[in-house]
């Protein structure tokens, strides 16, 4: 059966004036997930929201908030990202040297674990964790940025992860994120992916609907339930 197609909005290219309204807007437009990046402005070169946001978007919200954590020291914020509400909170590979230790700390809290990876990152470094992990995020860009241009060599990682998670029956869903428009969708589903996250793509539009639907409605090209 095929799998659903899950659209992830990034608030990132949001009007931060009109936060509450934009993710409202998305929310009536389809989304799935609202994607939340969270930058230290030392793991990337970047700096945007921290707990008291994600807090404040639960109570605007009903869709799962989707955490990315671009943190050099995301273990001391599991506690408060929790407490703020996160359905899903993120960690980079690059980022947790005692990586175990911290998604067990995100899932002891009752959240869903997610772990990610940059483009120069090989996939192997996932093996070990897999089992343990809710979601894996595949990043088609060099994280710090929306707008950036999708970096097509990680297609190539996309795939290697949907084996990975296949070979040992995983359910985690596969997130790709960077770069997703409706041109490059198709691609990034066929390679495997579950959720695309979007941010320039959707939030640069006027009519979010339109765009959520666009990347919604790519063909799986390799899925003979919807040829
Ligand atoms: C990049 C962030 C992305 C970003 C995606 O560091 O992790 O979530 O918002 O933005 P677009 O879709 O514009 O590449
Ligand atoms: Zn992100």
């Amino acid at each position: 059966m095929a799998r659903p197609i899950l659209i992830a909005p990034s608030i990132l290219s949001a009007d931060f004036a009109r936060l509450a309204d934009e993710v409202v807007a998305v929310e009536q437009a389809g989304a799935d997930l609202l994607h939340i990046d969270v930058m230290d402005g030392h793991f990337v070169p970047n700096l945007t929201v921290g707990p008291p946001i994600v807090k404040a978007l639960k109570n605007v919200t009903k869709l799962p908030l989707d955490v990315h954590l671009m943190m050099t020291n995301a273990d001391a914020f599991i506690p408060d990202f929790a407490k703020a509400g996160a359905d899903y909170l993120t960690v980079h590979v690059e980022a947790c040297p005692h990586l175990h230790r911290t998604i067990q700390s995100i899932k002891e809290r009752g959240v869903k674990a997610g772990v990610t990876l940059n483009p120069a990152t090989p996939v192997q470094t996932l093996e070990e964790i897999l089992p343990d992990v809710d979601l894996v995020l595949i990043m088609s860009v060099n994280p710090g940025f929306g707008g950036q241009q999708f970096i097509a060599s990680c297609l190539n990682k996309v795939r290697t992860t949907r084996q990975m998670l296949d070979r040992i029956g995983s359910r985690a869903l596969l997130e790709v994120d960077g770069g997703v428009k409706a041109d490059n969708a198709a691609a990034v589903l066929e390679a495997g992916a579950d959720v695309l996250v979007a941010g320039s793509a959707i939030f640069s539009g006027r009519d979010y609907a339109a765009t959520i639907s666009a990347l919604r409605m790519t063909k799986r090209v390799d899925d003979p339930v919807h040829r």
